[in-house]
């Protein structure tokens, strides 16, 4: 299992390393899912702004999509998801990741564009499920196609923060 541990002392070295951990994944997968995890505050919409930036949409336009939980952008290249389940009952949360992961798949069917989700609160979904989109994923052979990254944040000493990607 791939893992990298950093520790960033500002939101701007937190962008910086979203932007890189984004590069880096890009040459092994045509897409890529962040299920981002973390409290309030940790960092993980600062971490999008810097996926975003790589993908040359505007960090400005990325907020924590609280009230409609979705967001969607376009450009010639990407299109790129940034979800928040920070709101969602946990009782709707399952069927949302489903519907989300046929909306994506069904997506890459129809497109030549390199396709990225950012899923904020990915906590709230059951590790059971998230197992078996794995298990479903390698039975597929889709593993070229979606990396599935887990970024954990942690709030450290003098605000600093631990992040850690694991590849699924
Ligand atoms: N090293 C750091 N990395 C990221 N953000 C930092 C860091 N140090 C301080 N901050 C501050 O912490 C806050 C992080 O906010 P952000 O919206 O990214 O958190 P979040 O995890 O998305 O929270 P929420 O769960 O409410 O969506 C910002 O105000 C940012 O300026
Ligand atoms: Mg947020």
């Amino acid at each position: 299992m791939d893992k990298i541990t950093t520790t960033t002392f500002s939101e701007q070295q937190t962008q910086l390393f979203a932007y890189e951990v984004t590069k880096k994944y890009f040459k092994i997968s045509k897409n890529i899912i962040f299920l981002l995890e973390g409290e309030l505050g940790c960092g993980k919409t600062q971490f999008v702004k810097g996926v975003a930036k790589y993908l040359k949409i505007n960090p400005k336009k990325v907020h924590s999509p609280t009230f409609v939980y979705i967001t969607e952008y376009h450009n010639r290249k990407f299109i790129f998801y940034h979800l928040d389940f920070y709101r969602l009952k946990p009782e709707i949360i399952s069927e949302i990741f489903n519907d989300h992961i046929e909306e994506l798949w069904n997506l890459l069917q129809h497109t030549t564009k390199k396709v990225v989700s950012c899923i904020e609160w990915s906590q709230k979904i059951l590790d059971s499920q998230i197992h078996k989109f794995i298990k479903w994923i390698s039975k597929e052979n889709l593993k070229d196609k979606f990396a599935i990254l887990r970024i954990n944040f942690s709030i450290k000493k003098n605000f600093s923060r631990k992040i850690v990607v694991t590849k699924l």
